[in-house]
């Protein structure tokens, strides 16, 4: 046999786990109790959650316990097809799958007023776009 058929499965399996891509990450939806990793970062890089972020407060803290929600209509309409609620970490995932080409609206609430993202979500990586001063905020 040669040796890169048993080779290239092998470092497959390693390309995997380096990336959180294996059975080892939980497929959520996240556990408000725990605390989690990465804060900030672009979840969906490593990992194959439908959709995953972080929450953070207007002086920059991360958010425990805010609630995520993906819409079928905007501005908190129609159907609630998830709805997460942020870990220790501020941080929020699930791997429910979501259908974003039916453009899907969503919003974030924390002990305050409900916050809708006026367009509808191209993606669940919610981070790719919310990083630097343009942070997903609840109040
Ligand atoms: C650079 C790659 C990378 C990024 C970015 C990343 N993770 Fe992970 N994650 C991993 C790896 C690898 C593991 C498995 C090993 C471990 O537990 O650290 C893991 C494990 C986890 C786990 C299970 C273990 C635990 O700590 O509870 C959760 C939950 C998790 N990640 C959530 C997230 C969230 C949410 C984000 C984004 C805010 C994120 N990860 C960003 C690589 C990553
Ligand atoms: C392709 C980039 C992109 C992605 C992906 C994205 N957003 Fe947004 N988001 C924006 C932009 C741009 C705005 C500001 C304009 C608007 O509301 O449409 C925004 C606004 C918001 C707001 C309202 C902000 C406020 O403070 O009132 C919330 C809440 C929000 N997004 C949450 C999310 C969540 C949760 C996800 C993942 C499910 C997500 N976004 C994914 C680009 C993105």
């Amino acid at each position: 046999m040669h040796l890169s058929r048993i080779l290239f499965p092998v470092l497959l399996v390693l390309a995997l786990v380096a990336c959180g891509g294996d059975g080892s990450t939980p497929a959520g939806p996240t556990d408000p109790a725990r605390a989690s990793h990465n804060a900030g970062r672009d979840c969906l890089q490593c990992h194959n959650f439908t959709l995953a972020g972080t929450v953070y407060r207007d002086d920059g803290s991360t958010y425990p316990g805010a609630v995520v929600r993906i819409t079928s209509q905007a501005e908190d309409g129609g159907e609630v097809l998830v709805n997460v609620t942020t870990d220790a970490s501020g941080n929020f995932y699930t791997s429910t799958p979501v259908g974003w080409d039916d453009g899907l609206y969503t919003d974030v609430q924390g002990t305050g007023v409900l916050r809708s993202m006026g367009t509808s979500v191209p993606s669940g990586a919610c981070n790719s776009c919310h990083a630097g001063a343009d942070r997903i905020h609840a109040d």
